[in-house]
């Protein structure tokens, strides 16, 4: 197990520029959709986390042949939708709720079947989500009590299209239903409360499917038309907005910063946090707007800031759903209350984000309330709370990278166990921060 320090920083702040690494939802994405494309994709600046490694694994053992060519370089031989082969082993989907929820409604869109595991994270969290739409389509699933991994999933001779009203904003619910839904025949549709990611449709769109995606009765609707033949696509993976929020976050709350986050992917359904970032007062500048693969990305220029409590909008929960954690770190430096309600979600990520963020707060000297749905933390504004605590990363990234940013603007160091979880989604992220000057080390 792996324990990594932050000390606190002193005068100065961060100072410098990083490139964001590759964002993780369009990664495994590309992988997945390579691997059903008709001929050789080729991706660039893939992220190379364990999730993403993971998924690239399991695509192997489906059938598709993917090599790395260079770093973030790899290449995908696809073998058409309706072409995935049965896995002759179990899929260990590692602690990726993604990797495993898209890659059961793949599986349950073909005639084969597939066994998934997971690390101990991922093998508590909810599948019963996707296990009931994609039963519904005729996949039928042996899985521990609760719907649980492990879980072994058989896909029907010819999955049938369903038109299916999701009860959670989730793009891994969405996406789940419309993979199955891409070797079914007919149009499959989904219909969510709020909209969620949208990186499925407007990928299966390049990759030449028909897609469609609406406000419709208050309800945002996407629909896949099944059994087309994808096109293989040259991907340039843009950077990682949710990667990005760590040193955003950092340098707003750490006085004379200055620090470029380069290549930020800005897609409005992912870019909720910088957006209640700003309405707290932080200073980021977004430089050299452009579009790359369909996305709108630019770089970040951010700069210390007095930061002010606010009301984060409930309503656009799902645009900045992984970065409650950091947003918590921001609103314990800033002046008055930031609350964040409406995120029950949070609950059932790879952590109980919310009951670990209260309580690790608490321990680092943070006031902090927690209600069912979200928590309410009380800021310092701008005084260091004490840090000087030990926090357990509970097998979450997202929660071992807060509190080090924490430990950064705190008055004693803070440490993270376990730590090793970064990995998942930011294998440079210890290296990036000391590259702007942060004192973050493996003790
Ligand atoms: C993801 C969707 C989100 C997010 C996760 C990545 C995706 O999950 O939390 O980190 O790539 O589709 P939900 O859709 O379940 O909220």
């Amino acid at each position: 197990m792996t324990t990594i320090a932050a000390r606190p920083l002193g005068q100065g702040g961060l100072n410098g520029a990083i490139d964001a690494p590759g964002d993780k939802s369009i990664s495994h994405r590309s992988l997945m959709f390579g691997a059903l494309a008709v001929g050789r994709t080729e991706v660039s600046g893939l992220l190379e986390g364990e999730d993403v490694r993971a998924t690239a694994g399991a695509m192997r053992a489906l059938g598709a042949t993917i090599e790395r060519r260079a770093e973030g370089r790899w290449s995908i031989d696809g073998v058409g939708v309706g072409g995935l082969a049965e896995p002759s082993g179990v899929l260990d989907m590692g602690n990726s709720g993604t990797g495993a929820r898209l890659l059961m409604g793949l599986v349950a869109g073909h005639d084969i079947t597939a066994t998934f595991t997971g690390d101990a994270s991922l093998s508590k969290r909810p599948m019963q989500r996707v296990i009931e739409p994609l039963s519904r389509m005729g996949a039928v699933f042996q899985s521990r009590e609760g719907g649980r991994l492990p879980l072994t999933v058989t896909g029907p001779e010819t999955a049938m299209p369903i038109d299916y009203v999701s009860p959670v904003a989730s793009a891994q619910v969405k996406s789940a239903v419309l993979l199955a839904g891409l070797n079914a025949p007919g149009v499959t549709t989904v219909r969510e409360p709020k909209p969620s990611r949208d990186h499925t449709e407007n990928m299966l769109r390049q990759f030449g499917a028909e897609v469609e995606s609406r406000e419709e009765d208050g309800l945002f609707v996407a629909k896949v038309t099944g059994q087309p033949e994808l096109r293989p696509q040259t991907i340039e993976v843009p950077g990682d907005p949710s990667s990005a929020a760590f040193a955003t976050v950092a340098a707003l709350i750490l006085p004379g910063s200055d620090v470029t986050i380069r290549n930020v992917g800005l897609n409005p359904l992912r870019a909720g946090l910088f957006e209640v970032l700003r309405a707290m007062g932080g200073s980021i500048e977004v430089l050299g707007e452009r579009v790359q693969g369909g996305e709108p990305v630019g770089d970040l220029r951010v700069r210390g800031s007095d930061l002010k409590g606010v009301a984060a909008p409930p309503a656009n929960a799902a645009s900045m759903i992984d970065e409650y954690p950091i947003l918590c770190v921001a609103a314990a430096l800033a002046e008055g209350r930031t609350e964040m309600r409406g995120i029950e979600e949070l609950r059932v990520k790879e952590s109980d984000r919310i009951a670990v963020m209260v309580q690790g707060l608490r321990a680092a000297g943070v006031e902090v309330e927690e209600h069912e749905d979200g928590m309410t933390v009380h800021g310092g504004a701008g005084k260091c709370p004490a840090g000087g605590c030990s926090i357990d990363a509970s097998h979450d990234h997202r929660i071992a990278m807060s509190f080090l940013v924490l430990g950064l603007a705190a008055e004693a160091a803070i440490e993270v166990t376990g730590a090793e979880t970064i990995a998942t989604s930011y294998p440079a992220f210890t290296g990036h921060f000391r590259g702007l000057g942060a004192d973050i080390a493996e003790i």
